[in-house]
């Protein structure tokens, strides 16, 4: 019994051992990759602040890795969550989505924390959770930005709309 258990704890630690040399690839584009999210969607250094401890890891091309997550498993489970967060809401491709992309997204982003659902409840257990306080923050800045958005004109906030003005601008001029 006592040899079997010796077995099982050896193999064990051979994958363990093994795994290391398994390094998923990392998620470190630089901060840059952040702001024009941060400027379009106002975000204060305040909720930047909470942004960057709680959510970016897993919701922009920039996550932080602090020197235990560079430990498999651990670098693949962060690897997968990471993966699976930017499918669903990518503050690094913000100026991407549509105005109602956005809009939405930003619903979603007040629905999962009054849901506490975000922060991932295993990503918390290591990071800390996310007090009721800045969760109260973030909730108040996304509804600002959603209602702020749907005040200001067309032109001014959609991104895509002026890059395909300008591109339009640049066909039509060389046609001339
Ligand atoms: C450890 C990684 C991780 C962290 C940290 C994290 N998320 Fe997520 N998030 C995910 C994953 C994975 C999904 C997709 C699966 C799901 O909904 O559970 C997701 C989904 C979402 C969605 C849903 C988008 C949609 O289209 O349904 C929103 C909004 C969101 N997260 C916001 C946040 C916010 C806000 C924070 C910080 C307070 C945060 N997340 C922190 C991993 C993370």
């Amino acid at each position: 019994m006592l040899a079997k258990i010796k077995n099982i704890f050896i193999v064990l630690f051979l994958f363990l051992v093994i795994t290391q040399f398994l390094r998923p690839e990392k998620n470190e584009a630089s901060y840059t990759s952040i702001t024009t999210f941060e400027e379009q969607a106002s975000v204060t250094p305040e909720i930047q602040s909470i942004l960057q401890n709680k959510c970016y890891d897993c919701h922009s091309n920039t996550t932080q890795y602090p020197w235990f997550m560079e430990i498999s498993p651990i670098s693949h489970w962060m690897a997968y969550h990471i993966e699976e967060g930017k499918e669903h809401f990518n503050v690094s491709k913000w100026e991407l989505y549509t105005d109602k992309q956005k809009d939405h997204k930003l619903e979603e982003f007040i629905e999962e924390i009054e849901k506490k659902e975000m922060p991932l409840k295993s990503y918390t257990w290591i990071h800390g959770e996310l007090s009721n306080q800045d969760a109260e923050k973030l909730i108040n800045w996304a509804q600002e930005t959603r209602t702020r958005a749907k005040e200001t004109p067309k032109d001014s906030l959609n991104h895509n709309e002026v890059a395909t003005n300008v591109t339009d601008s640049i066909v039509t001029d060389s046609i001339q």
